[in-house]
């Protein structure tokens, strides 16, 4: 079957970046002679029917936004068969016959449903975790990445004035990517992870060490997904009086707004036009992704199944360089 009318959605926790995805499948496709339909609020306006046609003009001027214009909603009824069904069946009302799904594993999870229930899609990786295998990068992680770090460093300034320790909070869900990354690039004397999590011991004596050898802040950076969150690890470190004085800043979801930097709207970009080349070629149930300089396609069920261990390379950095 020849593909006539293709559908793109964003879908789960919004990152910087959705935006130009969105921009480039639509026209992508309008260049391949295709229809190309907006699916509003993920799963949630699919069930809904709240799929309406884009035009060349719909996505003009939005590549500098952070967020998504096609809205993004998590949809538990989506979890379910029937709500897969709905929203199958809302898709073959409007005559779609190929869909990109952009968004985290969760979203690509409910698109491996759809494509197992017959309906050709397509998943692009977009989450500011960057928790998905088989894409070196997701879509949003480098400027969610570079807004950490603009936190992290004022919070150094702050820090050193008053010779104090900032317990940062960042986001990642159950993934330490983002906290281990932002902690070697803003120089943390200490990073929790999910993936590596030392006693909260050996983190006081640390901080305590780097007060006696004459430091005049600290920082530690605590993934949102580790054992102790940051407000436990401000308790401990102040009962034990590690010397600095304590406070605690939780990121949150400014980490996911904001203009995306210049690699996530190319990212975003790359991986757009390659979805909709991946679904004319009459390929389904892969997700696009960045493999070194290459975009890769990569079945779904392998992504979702596959681990993203934290790279022991970075690990030892972090550790090596935190003195
Ligand atoms: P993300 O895509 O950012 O990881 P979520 O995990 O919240 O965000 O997933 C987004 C949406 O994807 C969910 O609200 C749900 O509608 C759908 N989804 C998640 N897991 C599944 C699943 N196992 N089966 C079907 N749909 C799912
Ligand atoms: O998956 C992206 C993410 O921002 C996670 O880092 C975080 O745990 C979660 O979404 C927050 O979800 P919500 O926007 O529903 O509060």
């Amino acid at each position: 079957m020849t593909l006539k009318r293709i559908a793109v959605m964003t879908s789960g926790g919004d990152a910087p970046g959705m935006n130009a995805a969105v921009r480039a499948v639509v026209r992508t496709g309008i260049n391949y002679g295709l229809r190309v339909y907006g699916v509003y609020r993920g799963y949630t306006g699919m069930i809904d029917g709240d799929i309406e046609e884009m035009d060349l003009r719909s996505v003009s001027g939005i590549m500098q936004h952070g967020g998504t214009i096609l809205l993004s909603t998590r949809c538990k009824e989506f979890m379910t068969e029937k709500g897969q069904t709905k929203g199958l069946q809302q898709l073959r009302r409007a005559h779609v016959d190929g869909l990109i799904v952009i968004g985290g594993d969760g979203s690509l999870t409910g698109a491996l449903k759809l494509h197992q229930m017959g309906m050709p899609v397509v998943g692009v990786p977009g989450s500011i975790d960057n928790d998905l295998a088989m894409t070196d990068m997701s879509i949003g992680v480098d400027t969610a990445l570079n807004t950490a770090l603009d936190a992290i460093d004022k919070l150094k300034d702050t820090a050193a004035s008053h010779g104090r320790a900032f317990i940062v909070e960042v986001m990642g869900r159950h993934c330490g990517w983002l906290a281990l990354e932002v902690g070697i690039a803003g120089g943390a004397e200490v990073v929790l992870v999910p993936e590596r999590e030392p006693p909260l011991e050996d983190v006081a004596q640390e901080i305590k060490d780097g007060y006696l050898r004459g430091k005049t802040h600290a920082v530690i950076v605590v993934a949102e997904g580790a054992k102790h969150n940051a407000q436990a690890v401000a308790e401990y470190l102040t009962r034990e009086e590690v010397g600095f004085g304590v406070r605690v800043t939780i990121l949150g979801h400014v980490q996911r707004g904001g203009s995306p930097s210049a690699f996530d709207r190319i990212l975003a970009t790359r991986l757009g036009v390659a979805a909709v080349e991946t679904l004319r070629d009459g390929q389904s149930g892969v997700m696009v992704g960045l493999q070194g300089r290459k975009v890769v396609a990569t079945p779904l069920e392998e992504v979702l199944a596959a681990q993203r261990p934290l790279s022991s390379f970075a690990l030892r950095i972090e550790e090596m360089l935190s003195r």
